[in-house]
């Protein structure tokens, strides 16, 4: 990304509302939108302290800007409607992509409909090539459909298999003595190797020791795991009990090598 970006943005610590509102006091009336993660899983499967989100969302009415939740990762995923309805709070626009067309390209804005009716009437201007493609939105339908199907009833699956493996890898970080850390949701959480407390915010997570990480991630590979290069840990429908416990016995084998 060019350095000019930054010219138009303000970063600000996650998961610190102190931090967020010295921004706004340092830039009165120039904030016109706070965009995040609702779960911080770019930079650390992270989920946030309570009463953060509400925070964000109350300081952004207080200093009339709008609340925008980057749901690109967590949409679809972590609940049916996404991190938002899992930490009750509604942002004014979200985003969505990945898995609300499980695999096809699709992404996605929605939102608090006077913001949206600005697309309509308020010279707002909205363009794309494929917006509204075909194959894409059919994939979306059936992919939500699957979803949806008995109340949400994959999900309740993906949280109990992610949960058993969750506590199976921290079992037998216990086991190896080893100081792995098991952080997140049942379907996106991130082995983070250190004997810190939890990690909080992307500072937190960089201070982590990346080389055992990387080192547990080329051992698994080698086990035939594959999980994601940063330690996180996504799941799959397609990821059945059979695989939990295999995945769980090479995590047993690749964690004996970290020693
Ligand atoms: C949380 C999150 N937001 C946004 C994006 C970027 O989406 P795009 O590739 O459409 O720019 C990604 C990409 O992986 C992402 O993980």
């Amino acid at each position: 990304m060019p350095k000019s970006v930054l010219d138009d943005v303000v970063v600000a610590g996650w998961n610190d509302l102190d931090a967020l509102t010295a921004a706004f006091d340092r830039h009165p009336g120039e904030i016109a939108a706070v965009m995040m993660e609702p779960v911080m899983v770019n930079g650390g499967a992270v989920v946030p302290d309570d009463g953060y989100l509400a925070g964000v969302r109350d300081l952004c009415r207080v200093k009339g800007a709008l609340f925008i939740c980057d749901e690109v990762i967590t949409g679809f995923r972590v609940a049916l409607r996404g991190a938002q309805a899992r930490l009750g709070v509604t942002a004014d626009l979200a985003i969505y992509a990945k898995a609300v067309a499980a695999g096809f390209p699709l992404a996605m804005v929605a939102g608090r409909r006077d913001v949206m009716d600005t697309l309509l009437d308020k010279g707002v201007m909205h363009g794309g090539t494929y917006n509204g493609n075909v194959q894409s939105m059919a994939a979306a339908i059936a992919a939500l459909d699957e979803l949806e199907r008995d109340d949400g009833a994959v999900y309740r699956v993906l949280e109990q298999r992610g949960s058993r493996l969750m506590q199976g890898l921290a079992s037998l970080a216990a086991k190896h003595r080893v100081p792995m850390r098991v952080q997140g949701l049942p379907a996106i959480f991130q082995t983070f190797f250190t004997t810190g407390p939890a990690p909080r915010n992307y500072r937190d997570a960089l201070a982590c020791d990346r080389d055992r990480a990387l080192a547990f991630h080329c051992a698994l590979q080698e086990e035939g795991i594959r999980i994601n290069q940063m330690a996180k840990w996504f799941l799959s429908t397609a990821h059945d009990d059979a695989i939990i416990d295999e995945t769980l016995a090479a995590a047993d084998r690749a964690m004996a090598t970290l020693k």
